[in-house]
């Protein structure tokens, strides 16, 4: 049985394959309408959750499968003292594969341990987001063409956005990946993977400004500033509108450079972005849904 709690428990040759299905997927979904007929399955949300659950749920109804959950912690068993393990191990009484999202970095690690289903990890604190990951990297295929030879400018959160970590340590196993890290002092990408950055010897630079670098970027990965993980509001309302990306900075970009964001947004994107041919966000969201049913597919082994 296998689970996906961080995007390197698969290899990129698997990756392929399940960017391949969802392809086919996108192509004749009516093929793939009844693959999970009889099959649950669990949305355990302990954080609240827009894309990450319902593209969850969309993917397993357009199998032809159930889903169960809930959608906050307060109207779950963990409000009277329930473990992350005992929970799972009643889920994996109820349902043939769970998707988990908790605000603990290692939770999902924790449940699958001790499960007796898949989990697939919807995002564990700052930690990780893999699925968010399956998403932007079928994204950048799809619309780039290729998942090497570029450079990539992650700009925002880059202290607490797990979409970004993830982002990450998927991408370095990928040949010629620049990655230009943009973002305040206080967000800046944690050390430990500038260490792993360094050790792989992986060109990376570390800037505040974004107008300095955005003429040299392929693809622009915005994110929040994430609000929930600040220990005061004070530091939150003084950095959360720090980037704002604006049709006249867009002006600046490469014709082809696509603007990525795993949303939601909140002010980092000007709302006029969105009629630019090269912001590529709720694009990103549709290949969710599509990137869950290969995934789901492929943990329930129905490939
Ligand atoms: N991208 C993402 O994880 O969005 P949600 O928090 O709405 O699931």
């Amino acid at each position: 049985m296998r689970h996906l709690i961080s995007p390197l428990d698969f290899t990129t040759e698997e990756l392929n394959q399940i960017f391949d299905l969802a392809a086919s997927i996108e192509q004749n979904p009516q093929k793939y309408a009844h693959v999970c007929d009889g099959k649950i399955l669990a949305t355990c949300f302990y954080e609240p959750s827009t894309r990450t659950r319902l593209s969850f749920e969309s993917a397993m109804t357009r199998l032809g499968g159930q889903v169960i959950g809930f959608s906050d912690a307060g109207s779950s068993s963990a409000s009277k003292g329930e473990s992350v393990s005992d929970t799972i191990r009643v889920i994996s009484c109820y349902a043939d594969i769970c998707a988990m999202r908790h605000p603990k970095e290692g939770a999902a690690t924790v449940a699958s341990s001790k499960s007796l289903i898949p989990v697939i990890n919807a995002g564990d604190g700052g930690h990780q987001h893999p699925t968010q990951t399956l998403t932007d990297l079928l994204t950048i295929k799809n619309l780039k063409g290729r998942l090497d030879n570029f450079t990539i400018g992650l700009c925002g959160d880059l202290k607490f956005g797990r979409t970004v970590h993830s982002l990450i340590h998927a991408l370095v196993r990928y040949p010629n990946i620049r990655f230009l890290f943009i973002s305040p002092e206080e967000l800046r990408i944690p050390d430990y993977i500038l260490e792993m950055l360094k050790e792989r010897k992986i060109p990376f630079e570390e800037v505040i400004r974004l107008e300095d670098v955005l003429p040299q970027l392929d693809l622009l990965y915005m994110t929040r500033v994430q609000r929930e993980r600040f220990f005061n509001e004070e530091d939150y309302v003084r950095l959360k509108d720090f980037y704002i990306l604006t049709t006249e900075k867009m002006k600046l970009a490469k014709e082809d450079m696509l603007v990525l964001h795993p949303l939601p947004r909140v002010n980092e994107i000007d709302v006029e972005v969105d009629d630019d041919p090269r912001a590529a966000y709720f694009k990103q969201a549709q290949y969710g849904v599509y990137v869950r049913m290969a995934l789901i597919m492929t943990l329930l082994e129905l490939v």
